[in-house]
């Protein structure tokens, strides 16, 4: 589903000097599949997401997601993958002048479906989720786990066929992480991809998944080594 081969991702410094914030990065990632992203801030989480979900471009290297190669895309091909992706923030992104049932719809109408249909779709993402009777409420009457479920409808309401998500915990306390994180399970059960960014590792040991390290822009040699194992948590 997703292939990076030889994937640099170069800033310009303040000096003028080279940030890459992503170096010679190589992974593979399977349909279907649920993978943790890890590694300290500044390891290029974020710009692995920005690559994945074609915000930005690899300055060099092959990135393709589902046989599209991203590098490639422009015009409406660009616009029609991104509109396929399901995207969670840490900040949650909703609109706070729209209601949790348009903010969760909104994905929806920017394809033309029917209001009804699209009513129906979103009620029952939001009971997915847990949060139909909210459906009326403004984001800001909602608490940040809320919200966040409300992201979560939001990126789940058109089916994507991959779903990342850059510390969608990072603002949640434990608890509501843990809930947080069901629902991507829940997700990824019915058959989506999943990568999620975090660097909370007590989440990550708690949860038997496939897990990537980044360190430097590179994907480190003890997370290859134990690729689908959990032997790297007590290194
Ligand atoms: N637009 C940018 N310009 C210059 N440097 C950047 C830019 N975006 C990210 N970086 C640098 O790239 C590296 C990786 O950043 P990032 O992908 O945000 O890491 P993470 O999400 O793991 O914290 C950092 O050194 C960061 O300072
Ligand atoms: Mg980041």
């Amino acid at each position: 589903m997703i292939s990076f081969s030889h994937v640099y991702k170069t800033y310009a410094g303040s000096r003028g000097q080279e940030i890459h914030a992503l170096r010679d990065l190589n992974v593979e990632i399977a349909r279907g599949e649920f993978v943790f992203l890890t590694g300290p801030s500044g390891a290029g989480k974020t710009t692995f997401f920005r690559l994945l979900s074609a915000y930005d471009r690899a300055t060099s290297g092959q990135a393709t997601v589902a046989g599209i190669r991203l590098n490639d895309l422009s015009g409406n091909d660009l616009a029609y993958y991104r509109r396929k992706l399901g995207v969670v923030f840490q900040d949650f992104r909703l609109l706070k002048h729209k209601t949790v049932l348009e903010n969760v719809t909104l994905p929806l109408i920017i394809r033309g479906e029917s209001p009804n249909a699209q009513r129906e779709r979103a009620m029952q993402v939001l009971q997915d989720v847990g949060l139909h009777h909210k459906a009326n409420e403004w984001p800001e009457q909602l608490s940040g786990g809320e919200q966040q479920r409300v992201a979560i409808a939001r990126a789940l309401i058109h089916r994507p066929g991959l779903i990342i998500a850059d510390e969608p915990t990072g603002n949640l306390d434990p608890e509501l992480s843990e809930e947080i994180m069901d629902l991507f399970e829940q997700a990824n059960a019915q058959g989506t991809t999943v990568v999620v960014a975090t660097h909370d590792h007590e989440l990550v040991r708690r949860r038997n998944k496939r897990t990537l390290r980044l360190l430097a822009g590179q994907i480190s040699d003890a997370e290859l080594a134990a690729k689908g194992g959990m032997e790297w948590a007590h290194r």
